[in-house]
């Protein structure tokens, strides 16, 4: 075991631990993950880094005193912030210090049981660049003597939260117990600014720019154990705040669709009403909608660049011409589609205002909106990647 650990380019896992007056538990912590939980992991380095906040029942003295005894043991002190900070402040120092290649986050408490910290690394060494310690998969459990009330709550939050982010394949949003590789997911988030870092809750908005970034994520069952000494400092208006921050991001992320969606409408109504002016000018239904639908595509191009997707907005005269062709190019499958169903429609049924009119939002709604939304965020205002082209 002990010559595995020599190896110059082995991977270095920092557990970060915030730790608050934990006096009784950190001995009996740093003991268990030091003699029974390390030296089952091979292929990585371990190290742990305890963030106390100057607790006032001394926990940071214990720590300092196990430091003899464990190379491997860091301390970080610093004034109260709450406990995002002191994930934040932890992360830099594993990155920046210690250089680490992924972080852990856990408790030491020992809710988070030491020996799960095994397969999460495992996992991580199997090539997953998010791991989080789920409660609510098979096998995961949240203690059994929690009140039924506490479990409705823990439970049908996640879900709630689960919904509001959209993330039905995920099961544990709120969990404090996750590992985060540093290449390509931590280094990409702006630490200082996630939401709420005087709170618990900075854990869902955390959890959200990871899951942004990270290629493959993966769920290891955690069985959630009561706390023994000392009580929990999440309250009710931890609680409160979780929501709040889960809402705020689930909103954030679906204004552009929202926008994207006022912007098809007044499209939609140049489109339409330039249909029935074009065919009282005695043009044929074909050339009405074609044309109308192209006067569509030039106003969606301005509202669109300018306020759905107004961050990236494009300015420059040079790029203006050619995005707008290409603009043009890919709503050409509009131009094609939208006449075709409607031309139809009129010769099935009859080629009233009415049946051209079911016949447009039929054609909008059902083919070209959900086309187009796919088009222009990956290829006209570049706000998504294709997976496979993730750096
Ligand atoms: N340095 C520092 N500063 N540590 C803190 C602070 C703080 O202000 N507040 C809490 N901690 C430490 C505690 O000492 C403990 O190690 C860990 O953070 C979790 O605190 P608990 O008070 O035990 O929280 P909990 O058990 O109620 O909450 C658990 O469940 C939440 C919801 O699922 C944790 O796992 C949370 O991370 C999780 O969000
Ligand atoms: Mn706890």
């Amino acid at each position: 075991m002990g010559e595995a650990r020599s190896y110059v380019n082995m991977d270095k896992v920092v557990i970060v631990m915030p730790a608050y007056n934990e006096a009784e538990n950190m001995g009996p912590m740093i003991t268990e993950l030091f003699e029974e939980v390390f030296p089952k992991i091979t292929g990585v380095e371990m190290n742990l880094l305890i963030v106390d906040d100057f607790s006032p029942d001394k926990t940071g003295d214990i720590v300092k005193k196990y430091q003899g005894k464990y190379s491997n043991l860091y301390l970080l002190q610093k004034e109260r912030e709450g406990l995002g900070w002191a994930y934040v402040k932890g992360f830099r120092y594993a990155v920046e210090k210690l250089h680490a290649d992924a972080v852990m986050e856990m408790d030491a408490d020992f809710q988070h049981p030491p020996k799960f910290v095994i397969p999460m690394v495992e996992a991580y060494l199997n090539g997953a660049d998010y791991v989080i310690g789920s409660r609510y998969i098979k096998g995961g459990s949240v203690p059994k003597n929690w009140e039924t009330f506490r479990k409705l709550v823990s439970y049908f939050g996640n879900l709630f939260i689960r919904i509001v982010l959209v993330k039905p394949k995920l099961h544990d949003l709120t969990t404090g117990f996750r590992l985060t590789k540093v290449k390509g997911v931590l280094d990409q988030i702006d630490l200082e600014h996630l939401m709420e870092l005087g709170r618990f809750s900075h854990k869902v908005d955390l959890f959200y720019q990871s899951i942004k970034h990270a290629k493959k994520v993966v769920e290891i069952p955690l069985a959630f154990a009561s706390r023994t000494k000392e009580k929990s400092k999440f309250n009710t208006k931890e609680t409160i705040s979780t929501f709040r921050v889960a809402i705020i991001l689930g909103i954030k992320d679906k204004v552009r669709f929202i926008k994207f969606g006022i912007v098809g409408f007044t499209g939609f109504l140049v489109n339409y009403l330039g249909l029935e002016v074009l065919k009282r000018f005695g043009l044929s239904t074909y050339f009405s909608t074609l044309l109308a639908t192209e006067a569509a595509i030039i106003s969606n191009f301005i509202f669109n660049n300018v306020w759905t997707f107004k961050d990236k907005t494009i300015t420059k005269v040079g790029d203006i011409i050619p995005q707008f062709l290409k603009f043009n190019l890919s709503s050409l499958f509009a131009v094609v589609v939208q006449p075709l169903i409607v031309t139809g429609a009129a010769r099935i049924f009859s080629d009233s205002p009415v049946v051209r009119l079911f016949a447009l939002v039929f054609a909008l709604i059902v083919v070209v909106i959900p086309y187009n939304y796919v088009v222009y965020n990956l290829f006209i205002w570049k706000t998504w990647k294709l997976p496979w082209k993730k750096k």
